[in-house]
């Protein structure tokens, strides 16, 4: 059965935090879901790990279509969440924001979308719900807003930063979104909207006190070598492995070593 949104509010309740992974192909796919993990986001944070672009910025709505569908392909578990790309969706375009949406469940395959932004987004969570598309909320560093925010640095550090960032998650919620993403938001703040929260929070480099975490699939599996984010942890060495294995094929195949006969 695969994971709803509501599952994944109980696990809050019941005060079991919620492990989230990024996820991008069908092989990938099939093996979180077969790992246990509910919650797979098709993030567009697929532009730089999958597609080496410098942000998130060039990814399109049909790039993250395409990689939904082999997602969805491969998990049957899991509730999948496919993020709407920049410039996909507005504050004051519902219509725009409608169809983004609507392609990433009617074509991708996803059970819900994520979208950026606090409360200036609230109307637009508003309208998804009332049409019946499950959101998940994202503040804290937006890496669609990155030329706005000025590089991918901490946020909510002072007073009237922290006040906003609460502000913004009690509209979110208040607009209906099923969970909200806190990215690198100092761990005392996120501790304390995941409180205010009925609605879990899903932190990313926000401490543990978030009800769920997530991480991007290339930065635990250890494939993405372009830079390590201070938050996350290499659960294997998949880059180096991989490495070792082609060098291995490279000099087999040289010394027709393989194909044996
Ligand atoms: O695109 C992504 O991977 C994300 C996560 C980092 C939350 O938005």
């Amino acid at each position: 059965m695969r994971t709803t949104i509501y599952d994944v509010q109980k696990m809050k309740q019941s005060g079991q935090p919620i492990p989230v992974l990024t996820c991008y192909d069908y092989t990938s796919a099939k093996i979180l879901d077969s790992s246990g993990v509910p919650v797979l986001l098709v993030g567009d944070s697929l532009g730089m790990v999958v597609h080496g672009f410098e942000s998130t910025l060039p990814v399109t709505l049909e790039l993250m279509v395409h990689h939904c569908q082999a997602v969805a392909r491969g998990a049957k578990n899991a509730l999948i969440v496919i993020d709407l790309p920049f410039a996909t969706y507005s504050a004051t375009d519902s219509s725009l924001t409608l169809r983004s949406a609507a392609r990433g469940l009617a074509e991708g395959g996803a059970q819900a979308v994520k979208i950026e932004g606090g409360a200036r987004m609230a109307p637009a969570v508003a309208s998804l719900v009332g049409a019946g598309i499950p959101v998940m909320g994202h503040i804290g560093l937006t890496p669609q807003s990155i030329n706005q925010l000025g590089g991918y640095k901490v946020q909510g550090k002072d007073d009237p930063a922290k006040r906003r960032l609460l502000a913004d998650a009690l509209e979110l919620e208040s607009a209906g979104a099923f969970a909200i993403v806190l990215e690198l938001v100092p761990s005392e703040l996120a501790a304390q909207i995941s409180e205010r929260l009925k609605i879990p929070t899903i932190g990313i480099g926000a401490g543990k006190g978030c009800d769920g975490q997530v991480q991007v699939f290339h930065d635990v599996f250890g494939l993405y070598e372009d830079f390590v984010p201070k938050h996350t942890r290499r659960y294997t060495e998949c880059a180096a492995a991989i490495r070792a294995a082609a060098k291995q094929y490279v000099a087999d195949v040289a010394a027709r070593k393989f194909p044996e006969k």
